[in-house]
C-alpha cells in the first residue's frame, strides 16, 4: 500500500477513538461501567425539533443540492435573530453568518483556510485537539498558550514573546472551554480583541458550550466586544445547545471576509448539509430553549461535585459547558488515575493529558452520561470512587 502524505504522519489518532475503543474493551470485559467520557448529550433531540424535521423532509425542494451561497436563507436568518436576542449583537445574514456541518468542522476548515507551511497558530493548552492538529495538517506551527489554574485557565496573551504575535496569523479561544468548564469575561474578550488587532490575527472563538450554562450565569460573545467584527469569526453549534451531536449542524458568524474565506474553501469540498436539518435548525434556534435538560446537567453537576468535594477532592463547579476538570490526587498523573478510575470503579473519565501537556494532572468528567435519569448514575460513581483506595 502506498503510504500517507507526510503532513499525515503528523497527527495522531483522534482522542475519542481511542476513548471508544477503552470503552469497547472494558464492555465486553464484563464491566459495568459509567460513562463520564465523550461530551455527547444523552438526551433525545426535543421532539419539536424533529417535528420540524419531518415536515421539511417532506418538502421535495429540501432533496437536492443546497445551491445558496453560505446555506438556506431561512437559517442565516434564524442565526442572525438568534444572535441578536441572544448577545444583543448585528449580524447581516447573508454576508456575516454561514452554515457549517458541525462547528468542528468549520474549526478544521478555518486553519486549513489560513495556514501556509511555516505560519504560527496561537494554541490554548489543555484544548480541544482539533485547532492544533489541523494547523499541524496545513504544515503550520503551533505556539501554546498555556491555560492554568491560578489564571481561571485564561491563557496570559501578555506573554506570548512579540516575535511570535508579529508572525502568527489565527489566535485560537474557547469559552466557555472544553476541557476545564471555564469561562472568559468580557473584558478577557476586549483584551483579545485588542491584542489580535495589535498583531493583526484573525481571532476564531469557539463558542460550541454558550448555550449550556448554570445558575444565573450566560456565556458571552466576543462579538459583543466594540470592533471585535473587525479580527474575530465565532463558532456555534447546534449540537450541545439542543442534543443534536447527531445531526452535524453548526455556523460562523463574524468577520464578513474571514466567513466569505472560510465558505470558498468550504464550496470546493462539501456540499452543505440536507436543507432539512437546517431548516429544523432555524426552528429550533427560533422557537425553543433546552432548559430541561440544563436542569438535569445541574442537577448531575451539584452531586458529582458537592459528592467528591465530601471525599476530600478539590473541586470547583463550572459555571457553564458540559464537564469537571479536576486535579488527580497526588501520587498520580492523567494516565495512571484514570486506568485506575477505569479499572477498579468502572467509571470512564478523559486523562487530562489527551488535550495537552498541561491537561497532565488532570481528568476531565463530563456531565452527559448516557442511562442517568436523574443523577442516580454519578450518585453511584461517587460512590465507587469514595470506595477506591488512593
Ligand atoms: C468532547 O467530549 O470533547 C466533545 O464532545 C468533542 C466534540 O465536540 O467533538
Amino acid at each position: 500500500m502506498i503510504a500517507p502524505s507526510q503532513r499525515f504522519t503528523k497527527i495522531p489518532p483522534y482522542l475519542f477513538g481511542e476513548i471508544a475503543a477503552a470503552k469497547r474493551k472494558a464492555i465486553a470485559e464484563g464491566k459495568d461501567l459509567i460513562d463520564l467520557g465523550i461530551g455527547d448529550p444523552d438526551q433525545p433531540t426535543p421532539a419539536p425539533i424533529i417535528e420540524a424535521l419531518t415536515r421539511a423532509a417532506h418538502d421535495p425542494q429540501t432533496h437536492r443540492y443546497d445551491e445558496t451561497n453560505a446555506g438556506w436563507t431561512p437559517f442565516l436568518e434564524a442565526v442572525s435573530t438568534w444572535a441578536k436576542r441572544r448577545f444583543g449583537i448585528s449580524i447581516d445574514p447573508l454576508t456575516e453568518a454561514m452554515l457549517l456541518i458541525g462547528s468542528k468542522e468549520g474549526l478544521s476548515h478555518l486553519a486549513w483556510s489560513y495556514i501556509d507551511p511555516g505560519d504560527i497558530s496561537l494554541v490554548p493548552d489543555p484544548a480541544y485537539t482539533v485547532y492544533k492538529v489541523n494547523t499541524l495538517m496545513a504544515g503550520g506551527e503551533c505556539h501554546i498558550m498555556p491555560c492554568l489554574e491560578e489564571n481561571g485557565f485564561l491563557p496570559d496573551l501578555t506573554a506570548i514573546p512579540t516575535d511570535v504575535a508579529k508572525k502568527a496569523k489565527l489566535l485560537w479561544l474557547n469559552y466557555p472551554n472544553n476541557p476545564t468548564g471555564a469561562i472568559a469575561p468580557i473584558e478577557f474578550y476586549r483584551d483579545a480583541v485588542a491584542f489580535a488587532k495589535e498583531y493583526n490575527l484573525l481571532l476564531v472563538n469557539d463558542a460550541a458550550y454558550a448555550e449550556v450554562y448554570y445558575d444565573d450565569y450566560r456565556p458571552v460573545s466576543v462579538l459583543e466586544v466594540e470592533g471585535a467584527k473587525d479580527v474575530s469569526i465565532e463558532l456555534h453549534s447546534l449540537s450541545k445547545m439542543f442534543n443534536m451531536t447527531g445531526w452535524r449542524i453548526g455556523f460562523a458568524i463574524g468577520n464578513a471576509e474571514a466567513v466569505g474565506t472560510l465558505n470558498r474553501l468550504k464550496s470546493n469540498l462539501d456540499s452543505k448539509q440536507f436543507p432539512a436539518i437546517s431548516l429544523a435548525a432555524a426552528h429550533a434556534l427560533l422557537e425553543l430553549d433546552n432548559q430541561p435538560t440544563l436542569d438535569l446537567y445541574k442537577k448531575r453537576r451539584d452531586i458529582l461535585c458537592d459528592g467528591l468535594t465530601a471525599l476530600g477532592w478539590n473541586v470547583t463547579k463550572p459555571k457553564a459547558a458540559l464537564y469537571v476538570w479536576t486535579r488527580v490526587p497526588e501520587g498520580y498523573n492523567a494516565m495512571s488515575f484514570a486506568k485506575k478510575l477505569l479499572e477498579e470503579a468502572g467509571v470512564l473519565v478523559i486523562p487530562g493529558i489527551g488535550y495537552g501537556q498541561y491537561g497532565e494532572n488532570y481528568i476531565r468528567m463530563s456531565l452527559t452520561v448516557m442511562g442517568d435519569k436523574n443523577g442516580e448514575l454519578l450518585t453511584e460513581a461517587v460512590r465507587r470512587i469514595g470506595a477506591m483506595a488512593l
